[in-house]
């Protein structure tokens, strides 16, 4: 099926290559721990360290607020591991998208009672008109409409993750209607 594309393969590698040089050149004498908040940013999280300064490598984070479809469980479920080298740290977190925003809300109070010292925020998306509670964002890659997006890491239902561009998911039937 084919859905509507939102962020093309090429924008989506220039903004990453931005990216990377802002966060490369941001922290000279403090290199930061990286989280990458799993399943979506995978992808974006990848794409970004490789093309910072020594490639480095990144630490993981499960976070899902998502049910079945598009409708959010409005609780953030958390898994995080107990050695998760962020005490006394700076430590960048990874995100694909921040939506309502009580993922990272949720992960900056963990990782903060984990005790990092500071922490900054990445995200290759966000969508403003969602956000239910104030989340600081240090670098935003796409402020993106009120659309449910999938690829580049994005799903439903553990579909379409692999998708090498961001397109915006529309219902079978809205797809029909609509065409
Ligand atoms: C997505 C995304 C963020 C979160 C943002 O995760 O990866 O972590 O939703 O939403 P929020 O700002 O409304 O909290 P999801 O729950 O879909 O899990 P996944 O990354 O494993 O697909």
């Amino acid at each position: 099926m084919q859905f509507p594309t939102l962020i093309a393969r090429e924008v989506l590698n220039r903004r990453i290559a931005e990216l990377a040089v802002e966060v490369g050149t941001a922290f000279p004498d403090r290199p930061p721990c990286l989280v990458t908040v799993l399943e979506g940013a995978r992808r974006f999280a990848d794409e970004l360290c490789r093309r910072l300064p020594g490639k480095p490598g990144y630490h993981s984070i499960c976070a899902s607020s998502y049910g079945p479809g598009t409708v959010s469980f409005g609780k953030v479920e958390l898994l995080a591991p107990d050695e998760l080298p962020v005490r006394n740290r700076l430590v960048l977190l990874i995100e694909d998208i921040v939506d309502t925003g009580h993922t990272a809300q949720r992960l900056y109070s963990h990782l903060e009672d984990m005790g990092a010292e500071e922490i900054r925020l990445i995200t290759l998306l966000s969508k403003p008109s969602r956000r239910e509670v104030d989340v600081k964002l240090d670098w935003v890659g796409f402020e993106i409409p009120n659309e449910f997006v999938i690829g580049f890491g994005m799903d439903v239902d553990g579909k379409y993750r692999e998708l090498d561009h961001v397109a915006v998911y529309k219902e079978r039937n809205a797809m029909v209607e609509g065409s």
